[in-house]
């Protein structure tokens, strides 16, 4: 994106700077991740959200790169529980150096950007990110009790994604107002953005995990089935499907069944729940569009209600 072009390679820097560790293999796994290649969202709605507020420093481009990194630590914890083996189309750190390693190489990611938190040295910024820390890994770990559950409802589905995947994505868009000097409406504004755009961008993740190619999404599709995770596509199905539909959909989720991918897809596909997945996607897009009515007409805020339609649009 042009209008954070620059900003993004200065986040890079700091990213490469901040990256280097005596311990030889610390160098080795984090670097393997933070250049596969992500898309970066996170940083780029910080910068966007700070730079269409005149924002004037270097802070953002410090807080874009601690967030890249919880990001990325998240990954790397989130590939061992998920027991994944493809990311960014290559094999997950867990897949070549071990479970142990990635999680004490995401811990390491997150002391870091804790150390970038504190080089900005404000105390209204660090308490967002330490109660969003918080809420991923309440997130996750809501993700992992559910696992296995038939019972799940799709609001326990949504409280899920809002604290593992949208939290982070609210606090960029918040930060972004804040250190610019923002008033309170504004960053509830912006924060409302990026919660609506949080959840809309997981809820076409776990769409893409049954209805992608892995070679455009740079993942294995089906590793949600495989972790007997109700993402909403199933949910849906165990709220509208006919007996069988739902038998066989309940099973799966009880066991974990990868073999079982195509069948589940004709399921989800035949029942509507995909469309109905995505359905709730472009709603949230529409609501995070909406919440930008407070911010003056700039290219800032219009590459964001960009990013809101990408959301929903990608395919990867
Ligand atoms: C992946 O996030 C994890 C989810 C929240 C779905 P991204 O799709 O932003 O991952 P990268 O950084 O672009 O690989
Ligand atoms: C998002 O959930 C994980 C985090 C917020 C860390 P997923 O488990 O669906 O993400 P992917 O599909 O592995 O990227
Ligand atoms: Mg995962
Ligand atoms: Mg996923």
């Amino acid at each position: 994106m042009d209008l954070a072009s620059q900003d993004m390679q200065a986040v890079d820097r700091i990213i490469n700077r901040s990256l280097t560790s005596e311990i030889d293999l610390i160098n080795t796994v984090a670097s393997y991740i933070v250049h596969s290649g992500g898309k970066r969202l996170r940083p780029l709605i910080l910068l966007l959200c700070a730079n269409a507020h005149g924002y004037r420093g270097n802070h953002h481009i410090l807080l874009a790169a601690a967030i890249e990194f919880i990001h990325t630590a998240t990954l790397l914890h989130d590939d061992v529980v998920d027991a994944s083996a493809t990311r960014r189309g290559q094999p997950t750190a867990n897949e070549v150096w071990g479970n142990e390693a990635s999680v004490l190489v995401g811990d390491f990611l997150y002391s870091r950007s804790f150390e970038l938190i504190v080089e900005i040295g404000d105390r209204d910024v660090m308490q967002v990110l330490a109660r969003t820390t918080n809420a991923i890994a309440e997130g996750e770990m809501l993700q992992l009790m559910y696992a296995h559950s038939p019972q799940t409802t799709e609001q326990q589905y949504m409280d899920t994604i809002q604290r593992k995947t949208a939290k982070l994505i609210e606090s960029a868009a918040r930060l972004g107002g804040m250190i610019a000097g923002q008033d309170e409406p504004i960053n509830t504004a912006l924060a409302s953005y990026g919660m609506h755009l949080g959840t809309a961008f997981q809820l076409v993740d776990d769409v893409l995990d049954y209805d992608a190619s892995s070679h455009d999404i740079g993942k294995d599709i089906g590793d949600d089935l495989a972790e007997g995770t109700p993402t909403l596509p199933l949910i849906h199905v165990l709220d509208n499907g006919n007996p069988s539909e739902k038998c066989a959909v309940s099973q799966v989720i009880e066991t974990g069944d990868r073999n079982r991918i195509s069948e589940i897809l004709r399921i989800v596909r035949g029942t509507g729940a995909l469309d109905y997945t995505m359905q709730k996607a472009h709603g949230q897009a529409e609501l995070a569009i909406r919440s930008l009515a407070p911010l003056p007409h700039t290219p800032y805020r219009r590459a964001l209600e960009d990013l809101a339609r990408f959301s929903v649009l990608r395919d990867y």
